[in-house]
This record gives structure tokens, sequence and C-alpha cells, in this order.
């Protein structure tokens, strides 16, 4: 069983994510931390409440994080994901927040005794996990692997035509997490863009499963597609089947900078001469959609 901490800022991609970590017995969801990006940080963490409560995962603490990137004083939000971050869906208010800061959190675990075996699965801005690299410079490097969604290696971006929302939000933060020797691999719209729920699919979830499966069903129409993407489950499927990826080892940059090119994530591959510096990624380049979708449909419809 992989012991992981869930860094997200949902989020309705988020939300399905976490669905299926609660709802797969070989994840052991830890906790979860959540960081301004998709709305401000008192709306992810309110929302990763909610939504445990929804899973019947109430016993599993929610810690509030990063309310802004490190570069700049408002955090870079969307609305693609509604107003509150989860469609407007009535699941309840979710008061219960930890008190302690998400970067302790992470931070405590990672220097504890389990340290070396816990893995961060971050499906948002990377502000929380920078920050505990710049307070405690090696110390994400101890955590058995970090899965990012973030970034495209290979394609062009979703929120500017160079930059992934995730990598865009906290671009330096990006910069950070790249930058600290951790075992890292990075799930990029690369691979993201294309694991897409099916008419079908959403049918069944509606039909097939509990409470849980219909308000996650009725939440992804905020995105006014019959084919709504899923990019933060990637990383928490490959926990469980990781044989339905396929990754590639390179390097990989972030332009940090201000400017047009801001958040765009630069991948050169391990063979490639001109990498300027060793590899420091593996880069998940295919999915197995179906398969990832048989496993999804099979894990929500247990929820209550
Ligand atoms: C990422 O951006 C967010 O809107 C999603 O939750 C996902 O983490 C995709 O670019
Ligand atoms: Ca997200």
């Amino acid at each position: 069983m992989t012991g992981i901490i869930l860094d997200c800022d949902p989020g309705v991609d988020d939300a399905i994510a976490l669905a299926l970590a609660v709802a797969s017995p070989e994840i052991r969801l830890r906790a979860v931390t959540a960081v301004a990006g998709n709305r401000p940080v008192e709306t992810t963490s309110r929302n990763a409440r909610r939504l445990l409560d929804l899973l019947g995962a109430g016993d599993i603490p929610v810690y509030a994080g990063a309310a802004r990137s490190l570069a700049y004083s408002e955090p870079r939000c969307s609305t693609s994901h509604g107003e509150d971050g989860l469609g407007g869906i009535d699941i309840g208010s979710g008061n219960s927040i930890g008190s302690d800061h998400a970067t302790d959190i992470i931070a405590a675990a990672l220097a504890g005794p389990q340290g070396a075996e816990l893995t961060l699965v971050a499906v948002g801005p990377l502000t929380n996990l920078a920050l505990v690299e710049i307070k405690y410079p090696g110390l994400l490097a101890r955590a058995a692997a970090i899965l990012v969604m973030g970034g495209a290696a290979f394609t062009a971006g979703n929120i500017t035509p160079a930059a992934e929302f995730n990598f865009w939000s906290d671009p330096l933060a990006a910069h950070v997490v790249l930058s600290s020797g951790a075992d890292l691999r990075i799930f990029g719209l690369d691979v993201t863009s294309r694991v897409a729920m099916t008419p079908d699919f959403l049918g069944r979830l509606a039909r097939g499963g509990g409470n849980s499966a219909r308000k996650l069903h009725d939440m992804l129409k905020v995105y006014g597609r019959s084919d709504p993407l899923l990019h933060d489950t990637c990383p928490v499927a490959f926990l469980v089947e990781p044989g339905m990826f396929t990754s590639e080892r390179g390097y990989m940059q972030i332009d940090w900078s201000p400017g047009l090119g801001e958040g765009r994530s630069h991948f050169w591959p391990e063979m490639m001469e001109t990498r300027p510096k060793p590899s420091n990624v593996s880069v998940v380049t295919h999915v197995d959609n179906g398969a990832l979708l048989t496993l999804l449909e099979e894990r929500l419809v247990r929820l209550p």
C-alpha cells in the first residue's frame, strides 16, 4: 500500500482524483493539503473537506496551505470549475479544516520516520511543495516519489498558448520543485488532455453508483463538454496501475520569467544531445485511456 499526501486545489478534476484515492485500497491517503489554484485557498481547502465528507472519508485530515504564488501578490485562479470550484453542487459546508499549515504537515511527514515511504501527489500549483523545499532544502528528495500533474512537455498550453494552468499559476514554485533533486514523475497535458470520459461512462457513473458517484457526475457538467478531461486523476491512477502508463526520462526546465512564455515547460529527452543538465524527471508520454476508465468506473461506483 502506498502512503500519500494529496496536495490539490479542488477543482472538479481534483475531486475525481480524490475520489479515486479514497476508493483504492492500494493507497493510504494520510492527509489532503490544499493550495490556491483553481480557486483561492479558503475555497479549495473547504472543498477538499466537503469532498472527503461526501466520500465517507471524514477521518482524513485537510490542511490549508499557500494563499498565493511565490511571485505574485494575488493567486492566479481559474473560472473553469465554477465560482465555488465544484460546479455549484450542493455537498454540505465542510467547515472543519486542520489548524496546522499544509507546508508544516508535509515537512513533518517527510522528516518523520516513514518519510522515505511517503509519496506526494501534487495536482495543483506547486507552491506548497516549493515552500517546503525553500524552508528545508533537500527535504523533498526524501519522498519515495513526487507525482505532479503539470506542464506540457510536447504540446501547447491550456491557459496560455505556452503554458499549462498549474505551472503558469506558480512558475517559480514549479522551478523550485523541478530543481529539488526529488524523484519526479510529470503528468503533463501531453497525456492528461488525452484522458477523457465518454458519454457512456458518464451515464454509467450516474446510474450505477451511489450518492458520491452521482454528485461527481453532476459537478462534471460545469466543464460544458460531453467528454470531460481527467487531468488530476492520472497520477493517482498511476499508483494503482502503473502499467497503464509509459514514461520517458529527460531534463525539464520551466520558463518562469514574466512574458509570453511564462509557465512553459521545456523538455529534453535523455538522448537529446543539447540536454543542458542531467535528467531530473520522468515525463509520462502515454496512457491507456480505456484501461483508466475501466479502473475509474470500478472504483467510483464503490463509493457511498
Ligand atoms: C490542471 O489545471 C486545473 O484547472 C486542473 O485542476 C488541473 O490540475 C490542468 O491544467
Ligand atoms: Ca488541480
